[in-house]
């Protein structure tokens, strides 16, 4: 199939295209490279430099490529940015949405696979969380992602879109070629690793009083390769979802740096800090679901080969794609 990846030259988009590439597929990228970088194009794409914000440019690439199916990373996706600039996070990535399914529905594409996220549930009532769990974000990058989700419904009903909702938990790892590279950097995988490089002095533990077993917060942490696998599998599949895209199993923000002194052999030097606002102590997928109907099986299960990968590409790159 021919695919257009929107944000196909950032964190998760990359690791997708280079597996598109890979299975066969043909793969245009379409990126504006304000948080991506032009290095983490895979050579064999055809990359498109363009804008979301600006309908004529998304359109033009639309049907120029004229793909079979779109798969859309391409958003803003810092909550803590997102409490400071919601403005930005509606126009990006709700906005710039509006302008990507408008080029879709002008050029005749109707399948796309959206990039969604754990925090369009907000702080859930049960964990693990599944789809059916209610959607109350708290906080504008959810809320942006939501709203595009509810755009894609209202276009499925009426304008023939065949959309599919990944909703994504702790995406990290890498493959050889790409890696998590954000500036400011705020994830908690590429800082322990940072930290374990002495590229930072430390790492700052948010919080160690939530009612969790040692205190801090617990994530379900994704390989970005069983990430890409889903979104192949979403692209054929007749299901719509949404999926939730987790292991079911999480890790404490304590258990993460102590796998990375493990994996490493390094000292990580982690020091207590206050709680980052908005924090929920503990999220974990319930993901039976894409399992069932997307015949997906992640194959990274254990934190610490996920965290091997990722440590890989660090190593290798120890100031990101500048290196
Ligand atoms: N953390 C630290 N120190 C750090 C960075 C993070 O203790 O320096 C902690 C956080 O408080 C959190 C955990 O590590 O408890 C994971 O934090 P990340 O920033 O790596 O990831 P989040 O869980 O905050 O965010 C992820 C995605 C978002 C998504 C969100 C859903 O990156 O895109 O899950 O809640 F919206």
């Amino acid at each position: 199939m021919k695919v257009l990846v929107t944000g196909g030259a950032g964190y998760i988009g990359s690791v997708t295209a280079e597996l598109l590439l890979d299975a066969g597929h043909e793969v245009v990228v379409f990126d504006n490279l304000e948080r991506g970088h032009r290095e983490a194009v895979d050579p064999r794409a055809c990359f498109v430099l363009g804008d979301l914000r600006d309908p004529e440019s998304i359109a033009r690439a639309m049907a120029k490529a004229s793909p079979d199916a779109v798969m859309h990373f391409a958003a803003y996706a810092l909550v803590g940015e997102s409490m400071e600039h919601p403005e930005r996070y509606f126009r990006n990535n709700v906005a710039g949405g509006i302008h990507l399914v408008e080029a879709m529905i002008e050029a005749g594409v109707r399948r796309i696979v959206f990039s969604s996220t754990c925090a369009t549930y907000g702080q859930p009532a049960q964990v693990p969380i599944t789809e059916d769990a209610p959607q109350r974000p708290e906080n504008p990058y959810g809320e942006s992602k939501l709203a595009f989700e509810k755009l894609l419904r209202w276009c499925e009903e009426l304008r023939g879109l065949r959309p599919v909702f990944l909703r994504y938990f702790n995406a990290c790892g890498a493959t050889e070629k790409f890696g998590e590279d954000h500036d400011p950097e705020t994830h908690l995988v590429p800082i322990v690793l940072q930290a374990a490089l002495g590229k930072r002095k430390e790492v700052q533990i948010y919080g160690d009083d939530y009612d969790t077993p040692d205190g801090t917060c617990i994530r379900d942490y994704i390989h970005i390769v069983d990430l890409a696998q889903a979104h192949m599998l979403a692209l054929t599949s007749s299901h719509t979802g949404p999926f939730n895209l987790g292991t079911g199993t999480g890790y404490s923000v304590k258990e993460v740096v102590e796998s990375a002194r493990r994996i490493t052999g390094r000292a990580v030097p982690a020091v207590l800090a206050p709680r980052r606002p908005g924090d929920p102590p503990r999220l974990v997928a319930g993901a039976e679901k894409a399992r069932e109907r997307l015949g997906w099986k992640p194959r990274f299960h254990e934190l610490e080969d996920i965290l091997e990968s990722a440590w890989k590409w660090h190593q290798a790159h120890p100031d990101g794609y500048k290196s």
